[in-house]
């Protein structure tokens, strides 16, 4: 790991903030800062990962704390604080409660990392990275939203599965609302270069584009308690890459539209270029009415609950 160059903090250490940054260490990413309100489990944590260093061949820094102040300097700020959510739930239920926590990561990073660029993992997604944004006042592309990497990851593998090959030659896209309407892209999922409408059945497509819908909460029906980790944890850590390499990615994320795919003053999964200075560029790609028509679908639903139930 670099020492000294970069930093990045990842806020909450729970399954997903240490998944990150544990992905993030590996990746010798930097000086990494892990903060929890419960001091401890950030900093067993934090000595828990850096006792890996000689395993794995990776060194540095990794610190855990409960104090803001310990984030100052971070070029990447990674959220992951909140409630996941339960069996029977849905990310949107989680609102209020999460509403609340972000406020407060909020101020803290306005304060001691004014000039980051912050990863948005807490759901519900898409609003609470609006939200985050709305708190801190960070210009729109230093504020983005993990979930497209995600949804697309969980597609790919599906896809993997179904045609039996490797995960590595599968690229999908799915794009708007990490929820129920997101809106996985067939057309635009190919494996080799090769669309998966020329490899796989209507039939088998469909089942594929729904459980990748489901993704999160098929996870959350058999962990019975909280929700998935692992994948939604290095999701964010490839987002955190990408800008601190100044990689420039092309990755789905959750990032604030200004009249792009006809939508406006809105948080929703949509293809962008991530490099140093956060969201370089939204892509657009050709759709569809149909695939217009759910995207705009996902962007009415959540922008309703931006106004009723956070009051945007
Ligand atoms: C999921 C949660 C983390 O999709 O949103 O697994």
């Amino acid at each position: 790991m670099a020492r000294g160059s970069r930093k990045v903090s990842v806020i909450g250490a729970g399954n997903v903030g240490a998944t990150c940054a544990f992905v993030l260490a590996q990746k010798k990413i930097g000086e990494i800062v892990l903060l929890d309100i419960f001091e401890g489990f950030a900093k067993g944590k934090a000595l828990d990962m850096s006792q890996g260093g000689q395993v794995l061949n990776f060194d540095g820094i990794i610190t855990g704390t409960k104090d803001y102040a310990d984030i100052a300097g971070s070029d990447v700020v990674v959220v992951t604080s909140g409630f996941p959510r339960q069996p029977g739930m849905s990310r949107e239920d989680l609102i209020g409660k999460n509403a609340d926590i972000i406020s407060q990561v909020g101020q803290g990073i306005k304060k001691y990392a004014p000039d980051s660029i912050i990863v948005m993992v807490t759901n519900p997604l898409d609003l609470m990275t609006y939200h985050m944004q709305k708190v801190t006042g960070f210009p729109h592309k230093r504020v983005i939203g993990q979930a497209g990497i995600l949804d697309s990851a969980r597609m790919t593998h599906f896809v993997a599965d179904a045609i039996g090959c490797s995960n590595e030659d599968v690229q999908a896209m799915v794009l708007g609302g990490h929820g129920d309407t997101m809106v996985p892209l067939p057309r635009y999922t190919t494996v080799g270069g090769i669309p998966i409408t020329q490899l796989l059945s209507n039939d088998e497509i469909d089942a594929i584009t729904s459980r990748t819908a489901n993704g999160g909460g098929e996870i959350v029906k058999l962990l019975e308690r909280g929700s998935a980790f692992y994948a939604p944890g290095s999701a964010a850590a490839i987002m955190a890459e990408s800008i601190l390499n100044d990689r420039r990615r092309l990755l789905p994320c959750s990032a604030y539209l200004n009249g792009e795919y006809g939508m406006e003053d809105i948080y929703i999964g949509v293809p962008v270029i991530l490099g140093k200075n956060g969201v370089e560029r939204i892509i657009k790609l050709e759709l569809e009415q149909i695939e217009i028509d759910s995207l705009k679908e996902s962007g009415s639903f959540y922008k309703e609950q931006l106004k009723t139930i956070l009051g945007y």
